[in-house]
């Protein structure tokens, strides 16, 4: 169903005097948008459009960002399993814990061969639902143990890449692995070179025994990586990351949401159990599905958000997790000890301090910068006990680290904090409707971000399956309401952003992929063109029609941010003197937009993006799906301003950002 049109429609016909060109037209709303330009209006904060990266739901990082191609590398899934594995040829798969490798991976696969073994024999896995097999290098490992009765003819073994059944190998390597000492671990790497692209991701890794091979084999920890996002060991998946790095997001906020949480109190996440070598990471059950590696830990995390010149905003757990149990408050000291030493290991120097000295023996010695860190999740719930949970966390933290600010998730039941978190998934007229919300909040503080918002089914919440259009120019007209209000609002993020299509428990996303695809929502297109074109302050805007005068603009009022069915703000990149105008429409006509600049003469060409659905299209069932990934795409059309005049047509319910010289 077309979504409502409501507040009026300015149906007229009329003949603007100035703008090139100078457009007569029925059913055409026309619209003056007078904008002062000036250097020192109130600042845009570079975090004002973000991105959350909230570990496990819908396998976003193990299965999706993270790029370890191996389903269950140590047998963690499902209460400890060979989940994800199969053998062939001949001998059997178990599980062992006979001397583990190491207390964080107590179990580990073994291969048997009872009989001397007569065709190439072995184990595969087919991935997190499938690998995708490209022309590139893939590295692979792992942690190997022969028993005192193991023999390998030859001595070497076969890794490599395949089609479901081996008919098709896309590339091997040899280990050579007779020397590894009996009884005892042992690490392997190779790397196996892929010159064809395999047509589907039904494919598998596989390790073979040469044919006359016999005895018991552990194995744990294997692990294989195609090449990473600025070629990172341990590092992430180039297509998602490229697409987090697209959206030019100002902030991440993570690791969650409900995963940094966790189900109960042990398993919520504990940062120290991210970090080193990783046999020695732990994982633990996640909040959503599946396991969670950890292989993705905290120093690969932020090294992610550094890498796409993201600034971090660091959620810490505040005890309290999903089983709705609090830690009570006279044992609350450890777990604030536990928040410091993490800090501190994220941004202490390497040489003054006990965990930075950590830090740079695992191989990062500069600290990361932090400017954000937020105490728990969406403590609305539990304000009960974030009466005083809250108050210990944030009396300790902000003393420690005065140049921090400290987020808190609600601002019920404690007293007024720094900045707190709201969050808002809701149908699109709700972010319509809340156009000015900020605008009547208190002010200075608590400063606000809104850590997680995006449009949801109006009828169900949780059953629209993708982003859609109308969606999409309703989180904008929000969006338009965070830069009016800047002064306020350190930045909003759409959430959840990953989605692996095969494993979702939550849509819909901004960033859905399979094993080789990944889709740019209508959401996505959207919060792209508003990051990629961020002014760093803004300018004061007015917008008319034919019954109005720029004087009579009211602050909140109608030609203040909003005209009809029009939504807009104007900024400027003060290093680039460049102008930005961002305007949203849901009404049902074009509307012409006739912009004067004042106190500038400008002759320049410029660039409008435009997101819209064409002619006759539903904007609420206008999506960018796994099965359609590009039915919607930003258009960019060049426009020229004279004498510091341009006029542009703004579509239907559609985004349309200009960006101009001046
Ligand atoms: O983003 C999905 C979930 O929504 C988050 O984990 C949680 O913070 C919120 O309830």
């Amino acid at each position: 169903m077309f979504p409502p049109v409501f507040g009026f429609v300015i149906l007229f016909s009329i003949t603007i005097t100035f703008g090139s060109p100078v457009v007569t037209e029925n059913n055409t709303n026309v619209v003056s948008l007078n904008i002062q330009n000036a250097n020192n209006g109130q600042a845009i904060p570079p975090t004002m459009h973000g991105v959350i990266l909230e570990t496990n739901i819908n396998r976003g990082d193990d299965g999706g960002l993270y790029a370890e191609l191996i389903y269950n590398r140590a047998f963690q899934e499902n209460g400890r399993s060979l989940d994800g594995w199969l053998r062939f040829g001949e001998g059997s798969i178990t599980l062992s814990n006979n001397q583990s490798l190491s207390s964080a991976l107590p179990v580990q696969m073994k291969f048997t061969l009872n009989e001397t073994s007569t065709t190439p024999s072995g184990f595969k896995n087919g991935g997190y639902y499938g690998i995708s097999i490209q022309p590139q290098n893939y590295t692979a490992s792992f942690y190997y143990r022969p028993s005192t009765s193991a023999y390998i003819e030859g001595g070497k073994l076969t890794i490599g890449l395949s089609n479901l059944d081996g008919s098709n190998i896309y590339g091997a390597a040899t280990i050579d692995v007779y020397n590894a000492p009996v009884s005892v671990w042992s690490n392997f790497s190779a790397t196996i070179s892929v010159f064809d692209a395999a047509q589907s991701t039904q494919n598998v890794f596989f390790v073979a025994f040469p044919p006359n091979s016999r005895g018991d084999f552990e194995f744990n920890l294997i692990s294989c990586f195609p090449a990473t996002f600025k070629n990172r060991t341990n590092g992430v998946r180039i297509d998602i990351a490229q697409a987090f790095a697209d959206l030019k997001p100002g902030f991440v906020r993570l690791p969650g949401g409900n995963d940094l949480e966790g189900p109960t109190i042990p398993e919520r996440f504990i940062w120290n159990n991210t970090i080193g070598p990783l046999q020695n990471r732990p994982g633990r059950r996640g909040t959503w599905v599946g396991y969670n590696t950890e292989g993705l830990g905290i120093i690969e995390l932020l090294t992610f958000v550094e890498d796409i010149g993201a600034t971090p905003v660091l959620a810490v757990y505040a005890g309290y997790s999903l089983d709705r149990k609090a830690v009570p408050q006279d044992q609350l000291q450890p777990y604030i000890d536990e928040v410091i030493d993490e800090i501190d290991f994220i941004t202490a120097p390497a040489d003054a301090s006990r965990m930075g000295a950590l830090r740079k023996h695992l191989g990062r010695s500069e600290p990361f910068d932090i400017k954000y860190v937020e105490i728990g999740n969406e403590d609305f719930v539990a304000t009960s006990t974030y009466s005083y949970r809250w108050p210990a966390f944030h009396n300790a933290l902000s003393q420690r680290y005065p140049n921090i600010t400290f987020i808190a998730t609600t601002t019920s039941s404690i007293p007024s904090p720094p900045a707190v978190d709201d969050h808002d998934y809701q149908p699109p007229q709700f972010f319509i409707n809340n156009f000015r919300r900020y605008e009547n909040i208190p002010r200075p503080k608590p400063k606000v971000l809104v850590g997680e918002f995006s449009t949801i089914n109006a009828r169900d919440s949780n059953s629209l399956p993708y982003p859609t259009l109308a969606g999409a120019v309703a989180e904008s007209i929000y969006r338009i309401g965070f830069e009016r209000n800047s002064d306020v609002i350190i930045g909003g993020c759409y959430a959840p952003v990953l989605q692996n299509v095969k494993a979702t428990q939550w849509t819909p996303n901004l960033i859905p992929f399979n094993a080789n695809l990944v889709v740019k929502s209508t959401s996505y297109l959207a919060q792209q063109m508003f990051g990629a074109n961020l002014g760093n302050i803004i300018l004061n805007s007015t917008a008319t029609n034919s019954i109005m005068t720029h004087e009579s603009v009211q602050k909140g009022g109608e030609g203040d941010g909003k005209l009809g069915n029009l939504y807009f703000t104007a900024s400027k990149r003060t290093d680039s003197n460049t102008l930005i105008v961002k305007l949203v429409s849901v009404d049902r006509n074009d509307t012409l937009v006739n912009v004067q600049i004042q106190d500038s003469l400008a002759s320049s060409e410029g660039v409008m993006y435009i997101l819209a659905g064409g002619p006759g299209v539903d904007p609420s069932t206008l999506s960018n799906t796994i099965y359609n990934p590009n039915a919607v795409s930003i258009i960019t059309k060049l426009i020229w301003a004279t004498g510091g005049k341009f006029s542009i047509t703004v579509p239907p319910w559609s985004v349309v950002v200009v960006n101009l010289p001046l």
